[in-house]
């Protein structure tokens, strides 16, 4: 899985991992789980009902609802939810483990 965090130049929140269709994720606290994702290399979230294309964060402002995945238990939009430790998501359908 590719990084693509920027390596330096501006302070992080503490370290957090959360779960991710059993991987564990690290990133920092402050990120949102969209951008966390991203970062960990994640960028197809789900497939489009009608077609079954991936899908990915697109806005990151809670508008275009294109990075909603499933969030201990519940739908939520990604790019709306700040990252902690112990979250687990769930991308069933996604296009991840291809
Ligand atoms: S990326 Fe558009 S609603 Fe989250």
């Amino acid at each position: 899985m590719t990084a693509l965090r920027i390596a330096d130049g501006f302070r992080r929140g503490p370290a957090v991992t959360f779960d991710v269709d059993g991987m564990a994720i690290r990133a920092h606290a402050g990120e949102t789980l969209a951008a966390a994702l991203l970062a960990a290399g994640i960028t197809r979230l789900r497939r489009s009902p009608r077609e079954g294309a991936p899908r990915g964060a697109y806005c990151f402002m809670g508008v275009c609802q294109e990075c909603v995945v499933r969030v201990d238990g519940a739908l939520r939009q990604s790019c709306q939810v700040p990252v902690e430790d112990g979250l687990v998501v769930e991308l069933k359908g996604s296009l991840v483990h291809e």
